[in-house]
């Protein structure tokens, strides 16, 4: 592949016609976060043009060139959430360092190139009458939100964060804990969001209890509700929120192509005659809670 950009599938998600993209990216920023988190900054001038929050990147792990005789690990792509755009020309991702993949992809230093598809599916639906956007993000589920919040504060709503992880070592982000008052995420606080962080491990409590609890001080109109995180979370928010909210989910799947080809990464939806099944990576990875069929997806 040339160093020039090709698109790739046509049709295949993107936002407003536009992409996806697949093109070589550099990397420009590499950073170890604590725990097993990465930050890993790309140079993806096409893909920063047109990513909407939610949106995703599809990232052949290995050095470009190896592509056309692919070695046996991280054979496939990998997904991950772009977490926000750095101007004029960046994409960054934040990654929990799991298996090959995250490994490959943490070892990168600046000046490597990565062959990357995106962006990808179709991300969160935002307008611009939303007085009270809540955000719910469990664990690495945080990853996206940074580019979310950015786009509900420009557009005007108040918006509220509440994050939750079993500790405080499961997220992206540092947590801090004042003597007074809740615990925050000072590097999202600074985007616009009001911030709620509860850790199992230490306030003891569920951020979908949280949720539950705070229900009642939403308006009636203009509040929406967005989340992405373990799919335990997600259902236990879609009881909470059916028939107060508007919510959003962002689904996680195993996927091979990302591009809706496979169908790899099917779930379950309602329909007319029962239950029909979409794809993850092209008709998601967000969808309307109440369009899921909850009992049917696996856990
Ligand atoms: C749309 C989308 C966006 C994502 N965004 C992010 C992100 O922003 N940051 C991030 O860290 N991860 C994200 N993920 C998950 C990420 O793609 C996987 O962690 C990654 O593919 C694992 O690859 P690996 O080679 O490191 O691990 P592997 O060796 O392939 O797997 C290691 C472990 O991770 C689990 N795993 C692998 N893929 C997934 C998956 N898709 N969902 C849940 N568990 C998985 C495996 O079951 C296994 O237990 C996203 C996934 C999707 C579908
Ligand atoms: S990964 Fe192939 S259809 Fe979604």
């Amino acid at each position: 592949m040339s160093q020039a950009q090709r698109r790739a599938e046509p049709g295949a998600g993107g936002s407003a016609g536009r992409g996806p993209f697949r093109l070589r990216a550099e990397v420009v920023e590499s950073e170890a976060l604590p725990a097993v988190h990465h930050r890993v900054v790309l140079r993806a001038p096409e893909i920063a043009a047109c990513a909407q929050p939610g949106q995703f990147v599809h990232i052949w792990c290995h050095p470009p060139a190896e592509i056309d005789r692919p070695p046996c690990d991280a054979l496939l792509r990998r997904p991950y959430s772009i977490s926000r755009l750095r101007p004029p020309d960046g994409v960054e991702i934040l990654l929990r360092v799991r298996g090959v993949g995250g490994r490959l992809l943490a070892a990168k230093t600046v000046g490597d190139a990565l062959d990357v598809i995106g962006p990808l599916g179709n991300g969160f639906r935002t307008w611009p009458d939303i007085g009270v956007a809540v955000v719910v993000a469990g664990g690495i589920g945080l990853a996206p939100v940074p580019a979310l919040i950015a786009r509900l504060a420009a557009s005007g709503a108040r918006v509220v964060l509440l994050a939750g992880a079993e500790t405080d070592e499961k997220i992206p982000f540092r947590v801090e804990r004042p003597r007074a008052g809740r615990a925050t995420l000072p590097e999202v606080a600074a985007l616009g969001a009001e911030v709620t962080f509860v850790s199992e491990s230490v306030e003891g409590i569920l951020i979908t209890e949280v949720v539950a609890l705070r229900l009642d001080e939403l308006p009636e109109e203009g509040s929406a509700m967005f989340a992405c995180g373990p799919r335990a979370m997600l259902k236990r928010l879609a009881e909470v929120a059916s028939g107060h909210i508007p919510l959003q989910v962002s689904l996680e799947e195993r996927m091979a192509c990302g591009l809706g080809a496979c169908r790899s990464c099917v779930v379950p939806v309602r329909c007319d005659n029962g239950t029909a099944y979409k794809t993850v990576c092209r008709d998601g990875p967000v969808f309307d809670a109440a369009e899921i069929d909850w009992e049917r997806l696996t856990p």
